[in-house]
């Protein structure tokens, strides 16, 4: 009886403990390759960039937070933590093109924007969360 209480101990430990480190790592968001290889059609001036700020406060700012490091005032409450775009590593892995169709698509709580964003708009904004990392 002893060895079995201790069994089942050892055993919610480990299920405890591999649950918590599931649960907290990130999942990778993988793109479809040829998603890579799309090309910016909106150059980065001043103009795409006011667009991009304004879109950015308006649709992203709460989760994002207004320097981008993904501490928005609804972060909090978030199980996925937001990306954190001042992350520099993290954007220089990534081309416009991942940027654009994560924005597009969304994951999670992280919705959709391509019925909600024109094209341009959300290349503006990929324009414009690139200038975190700077
Ligand atoms: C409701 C909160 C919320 C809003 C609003 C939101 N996001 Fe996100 N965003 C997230 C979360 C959470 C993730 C991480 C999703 C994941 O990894 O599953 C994320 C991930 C991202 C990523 C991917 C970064 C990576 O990990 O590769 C980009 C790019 C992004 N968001 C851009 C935007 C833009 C641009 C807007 C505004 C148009 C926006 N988000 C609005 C919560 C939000």
């Amino acid at each position: 009886m002893r060895f079995l209480f201790r069994l089942l101990v050892v055993a919610t430990v480990l299920i405890g403990f591999s649950y918590h480190i599931f649960a907290h790592s990130k999942k990778a968001w993988i793109v479809p390759d040829e998603t890579k290889e799309i090309k910016n059609p909106v150059k980065a001036t001043k103009d795409s960039l006011d667009r991009g700020k304004k879109l950015y406060e308006t649709n992203c700012i709460q989760c994002h937070g207004e320097k981008g490091d993904g501490k928005g005032s609804l972060a909090e409450t978030l199980e996925t933590k937001p990306a954190n775009f001042t992350d520099t590593h993290m954007m220089n892995m990534m081309t416009d093109g991942e940027i654009f169709w994560k924005i597009s698509k969304g994951r999670g709580i992280m919705q959709s924007w391509e019925t909600v964003l024109s094209e341009k708009e959300r290349w503006d904004l990929v324009n414009y969360i690139k200038t975190f990392a700077k």
